[in-house]
Order: structure tokens, then C-alpha cells, then sequence
């Protein structure tokens, strides 16, 4: 005998066709911006949230992560992996889900694609954390990595911080040649480089999104003057950094959640006790950002969970208010909550 699941087994299910559904109906600028506000406010928030370094299980050639935390009301967690041969297989190099719960039951809320979804809040959270460190007068941002995160990372900082010129270049021209095209309208002059060095020419804001799994050197302490704000984001895993060390001693660096950025970020290079900042105490307040024209600010991103729970809950909201979801049947909902098996023998 078939029954029909009750309503409490039901739990809104977000497709990548619905997220990109709910961008197009948002407008993908605006959904930066406010994925930006509400990120912004949970790192306000920092103090109370449940925080653990990410899990991590390497292999060979990549990375499968699982990223939670909770507020205490909300746990939401992402699964995300990281594997950057797989763009020549025909793969992406990042892919995700995620799923957000309700504290006080258990019982889940929400699970969506988040390949889409980290994209956005990366770009987001990158474009936050400039808006705080980045020198005022910026206009023009090097994009270095022009792959699946590089679109959005441009369309973000135009939104959020200003940036009207963004200067591309990749060892693939052909992604370089992608982003271009992807970005041509959007309201950004772009500029496409033959090297990092014709990339970085008048860039206030360098931005550094590769994908190799070693130590690499994207940027070399010749490449950048005084002043400028460095958005590191592709070096986040151990063994897999971007920036030259010396580059490091020269900034004043701003981080995520330190014991895990300590394992993954460009940090990895750098005594386990030299001096970094956490970007939540810049945006409370409590300590300076930028303090001078000549200083060089590094965000050293590795990508924490409470900015992919800021995105959990803002799409659970507005897919709510656009039903850019469907049901999916997903929890087993006996009548008797302790006849489990009786609910599986009777549907025989
Ligand atoms: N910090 C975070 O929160 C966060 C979030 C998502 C992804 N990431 C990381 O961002 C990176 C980019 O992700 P993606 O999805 O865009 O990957 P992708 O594979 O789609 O793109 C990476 C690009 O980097 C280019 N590249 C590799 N080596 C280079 C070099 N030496 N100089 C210039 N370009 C080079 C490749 O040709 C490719 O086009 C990855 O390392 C990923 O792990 C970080």
C-alpha cells in the first residue's frame, strides 16, 4: 500500500534551475548587495555563533569540505570541494550543497545547490570586507584567475565598492577571453592582460582567484606598490597558497576565523603567531581597517562557514516570498514517531 508523505516530511528544495531562477528574478547585482548586508551583519554577530575550523579530507587532487555552524536558533552547514584538475575533465573545480535546520527541532528547513550560491557570497564577502579595508578612491580592480568565481567577483566590487575598470588576465586566455565576453554590458570597462604585470598597472584593488593545488606565486612583491588592497582567495587550502611570503610581511592582513585560516590561507607561510586581524573586529569597530595611503591591506580568504549560513538564510527567506523551490519529500514522518519500522512495513 502507497501512502502520501505528511506535510512534515516535506522540506523546500532549491534546484540550480530555481537558483538561477531567484537571481534572475532579484537581479544578480542587487543579490550581491544584499547578500554583502547580511553577511556583514552575522560577522557583527561573530561572537555568538558555534565556530570550528572546516572539515577537511584531502586527497591527491583535491579537497571535500564540510562547513558548519550555528547561531543558536540556526545550523546550517555546506559540503564544497575543491579540485582544480577538474576544469580539464570537463568538471568544475568547486561544487556545493548545503542545508539549513532549525535549532530547536532538528528537523531541516532548506537544502539548495550552493555551487551558484558560494560564488555569490565569496564575491559578496569578498566585496564586504574591501568596503572596509579597500583605499576610497579605487576604481579599478586586477582580476588575476578569470574562472567560474571571476565574474562575480567584478560584479560585486562594481556594485559594492565602486569599481568601474576591471583588468583580466589568466595563463588560459581562452578564460580570460570567457570573462570578457560574460562581463561585456554589465556596465564595467574591461580590460584584457597578457600578464599579471600589465594586470596590475593603476589597480587599486588586486584581486588573486587561481586554482592550482601547490604552493604557487600569482603575485610577487615587485608586482605590488604601497597602497593598494590585495583580495586573495585562491589560496585555501594547505599546501595551495598565491602570494609571494615577502608580500606578506609588507601588508597588514585580515582574516576569516584564524585557526582556520592558520591551516588554509596564505597565513600557512607565516609563523603560527604572527599578527593578523579578524575582519569581524574591523566591521564592529573595535580595531582600525585602513589607517594610511601607503599601507598595503591582504584579505587573506579561505571562505568560513558563517558567510555560507548568511546565504542559507537569506535564501530561505526570499524563495519563500518568490517560491522558487519545490518540496521534497525527505523526512520519514511516521504517525507514531517511534513506529519507524511499522511506517516501512506497511508501505510494502
Ligand atoms: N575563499 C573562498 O571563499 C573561496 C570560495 C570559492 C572558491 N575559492 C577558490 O577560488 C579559486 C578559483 O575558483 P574557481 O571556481 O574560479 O576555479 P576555476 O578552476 O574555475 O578557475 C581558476 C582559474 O585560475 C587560472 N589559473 C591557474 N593558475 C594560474 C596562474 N598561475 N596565473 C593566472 N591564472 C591561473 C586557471 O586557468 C583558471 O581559469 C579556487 O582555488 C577555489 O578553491 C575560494
Amino acid at each position: 500500500m502507497t501512502t502520501l508523505p505528511s506535510d512534515l516530511a516535506y522540506v523546500p528544495f532549491v534546484s540550480v534551475e530555481n537558483m538561477m531562477a531567484l537571481v534572475h528574478h532579484l537581479g544578480v547585482e542587487r543579490m550581491l548587495c544584499e547578500l554583502a548586508d547580511v553577511i556583514e551583519e552575522d560577522f557583527r554577530r561573530w561572537e555568538l555563533f558555534d565556530k570550528t575550523p572546516r572539515v577537511a579530507s584531502h586527497s591527491d587532487v583535491g579537497v571535500i569540505e564540510l562547513m558548519p555552524t550555528s547561531d543558536g536558533d540556526k545550523y546550517g552547514f555546506k559540503y564544497v570541494n575543491g579540485h582544480p584538475k577538474n576544469t580539464k575533465e570537463g568538471l568544475q573545480t568547486v561544487t556545493a550543497f548545503g542545508v539549513l535546520a532549525e535549532v530547536d527541532t532538528g528537523y531541516p528547513l532548506l537544502l539548495t545547490e550552493m555551487t551558484l550560491l558560494t560564488a555569490l557570497r565569496t564575491a559578496a564577502t569578498s566585496a564586504m570586507a574591501a568596503r572596509h579595508l579597500m583605499p576610497k578612491d579605487a576604481r579599478t580592480m586586477a582580476m588575476i584567475g578569470n574562472g567560474a568565481q571571476a565574474e562575480f567577483q567584478c560584479l560585486a566590487f562594481k556594485a559594492i565598492c565602486g569599481v568601474d575598470t576591471v583588468r583580466l588576465y589568466d595563463i588560459d586566455p581562452a578564460a580570460t577571453d570567457k570573462a570578457a565576453r560574460n562581463l561585456a554590458g554589465r556596465g564595467l570597462s574591461v580590460v584584457s592582460c597578457r600578464s599579471g604585470e600589465e594586470a596590475m598597472e593603476g589597480a587599486g584593488i588586486i584581486t588573486t582567484c587561481t586554482a592550482d593545488k601547490q604552493y604557487a606565486t600569482i603575485l610577487t612583491d615587485n608586482m605590488i606598490g604601497s597602497g593598494v588592497h590585495i583580495n586573495a582567495i585562491g589560496g585555501d587550502c594547505p599546501g595551495k597558497t598565491e602570494l609571494h611570503r615577502d608580500i606578506l610581511t609588507r601588508s597588514d592582513i585580515f582574516v576569516e576565523y584564524p585557526p582556520q585560516t592558520r591551516i588554509e590561507g596564505e597565513i600557512q607561510q607565516l609563523d603560527p603567531d604572527h599578527e593578523v586581524t579578524e575582519l569581524w573586529q574591523v566591521i564592529t569597530g573595535q580595531v582600525p581597517g585602513r589607517t594610511g595611503d601607503r599601507q598595503i591591506t591582504l584579505f587573506d580568504s579561505v571562505g568560513f562557514a558563517i558567510e555560507d549560513f548568511s546565504a542559507l538564510k537569506y535564501v530561505h527567506q526570499k524563495v519563500r516570498d518568490t517560491g522558487h523551490y519545490v518540496m521534497l519529500d525527505m523526512i520519514a514522518d511516521p504517525d507514531d514517531p517511534r513506529d519507524l519500522f511499522g511506517m516501512l512495513a506497511r508501505s510494502q
